[in-house]
């Protein structure tokens, strides 16, 4: 009789033993809950693509974002929808103190102030009429150093609103720096930037639009990246993290957990992953068809990620997680 020496199942032989030996945690404060909030709505709206993730209304906001932190998030991701008839083609009404992104950082700044890190994306395309991240040239084209004019004016409206961090979304060449340079000279260098330095052109991005209303005609290949392109994610990050990042994010997350790790790998400051519209879009999907586990494959999928690097985790499921984690 033969035995193997090698017996990892020992490890695993009981709940306390597997606990012990465990490679990845997943707490609370490593996710982060994107949330929405519209202008001229009445009653909080449910996003049909994204079922449980609503549209709030600022009071609904201030409700939903005292339970998120009590929950023990480690921070919002805030992002505004104004008015149909407010967007134009530069984005004026993010830049507008009383726009609803800026109005809704005030309210959260006073209810929870430093309670959280409340964070702002800090891109147009929820505010301009043809829906991209940026302003177009004569061309139709985006123009990346326009746009990043707008950009510092956009994050410099966050800080003044409450912001602990602007998240650039918009994949433009410099846009770290330009707004680094634009914080600091208006007295916000403590506001920190988290850059969505690897930013995919993604079908997974699909609910977010209906989330946002978004105008969007056409695609964001010229300033989202190609797919298949990982070294030139790398890239990004070494770039903006050179340009003053105090944090860099990958996005989406499941199919780029490889991109996750390489920034891991090489990037000095924390990395974040978006765990984007689409991915809780399958899974809630296949969970209300009773195809799925809905809790266990989304808590697998966050765990995923932090074993792919991801220090901090962008997710839909961000406030129930952490009850199911707790
Ligand atoms: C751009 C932005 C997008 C998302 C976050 N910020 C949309 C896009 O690039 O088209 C997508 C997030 C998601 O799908 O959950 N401001």
């Amino acid at each position: 009789m033969t035995f193997p020496r090698h017996r990892p199942r020992r490890l695993r032989s009981t709940p306390a033993m597997r606990r012990l030996v465990a490679e990845t945690t997943l707490a609370p404060r490593h996710l982060v809950l994107p949330m929405f909030v519209a202008d001229g709505i009445g009653e909080p709206r449910p996003i049909s693509s994204l079922p449980g993730v609503l549209q709030h209304t600022r009071d609904s906001l201030r409700r939903a974002a005292a339970e998120a932190v009590s929950a023990g998030v480690g921070g919002l991701m805030l992002f505004g929808v104004p008015r149909e008839e407010d967007k134009d083609d530069c984005g004026s009404v993010g830049l507008d103190p009383e726009g609803i992104l800026n109005v809704a950082l005030r309210d959260l700044a006073a209810d929870l102030g430093d309670a959280t890190v409340l964070m702002a994306d800090t891109c147009l395309d929820e505010f301009t009429e043809h829906g991209h991240c940026g302003v177009l040239d004569e061309h139709g084209r985006v123009d990346n150093d326009q746009t990043n004019a707008q950009y510092v004016k956009l994050a410099v409206a966050q800080a003044e609103s409450g912001a602990h961090v602007v998240g650039p979304s918009g994949m433009m060449d410099g846009q770290v720096a330009a707004i680094r340079d634009g914080l600091d000279a208006a007295g916000f260098a403590d506001v920190a930037i988290l850059a969505y330095a690897a930013k995919f052109a993604s079908a997974f991005y699909g609910p977010f639009r209906e989330a946002v209303g978004s105008s969007l005609q056409g695609d964001r290949r010229t300033y989202q990246q190609d797919a298949g392109n990982a070294r030139e994610a790398v890239r990004e990050i070494a770039l903006d993290i050179d340009e003053g990042a105090d944090m860099v994010m990958v996005k989406p997350a499941m199919a780029y957990l490889d991109v996750v790790r390489a920034a891991a790998d090489v990037a000095s400051v924390p990395v974040a992953a978006y765990q984007v519209s689409g991915e809780y879009a399958m899974i809630s999907a296949a969970a209300a068809n009773g195809w799925i586990d809905g809790p266990a494959a989304a808590l697998e999928t966050l765990t995923s990620i932090r074993r792919a690097g991801a220090d901090i985790v962008l997710t839909y499921w961000a406030a129930q997680a952490a009850g199911w984690i707790a």
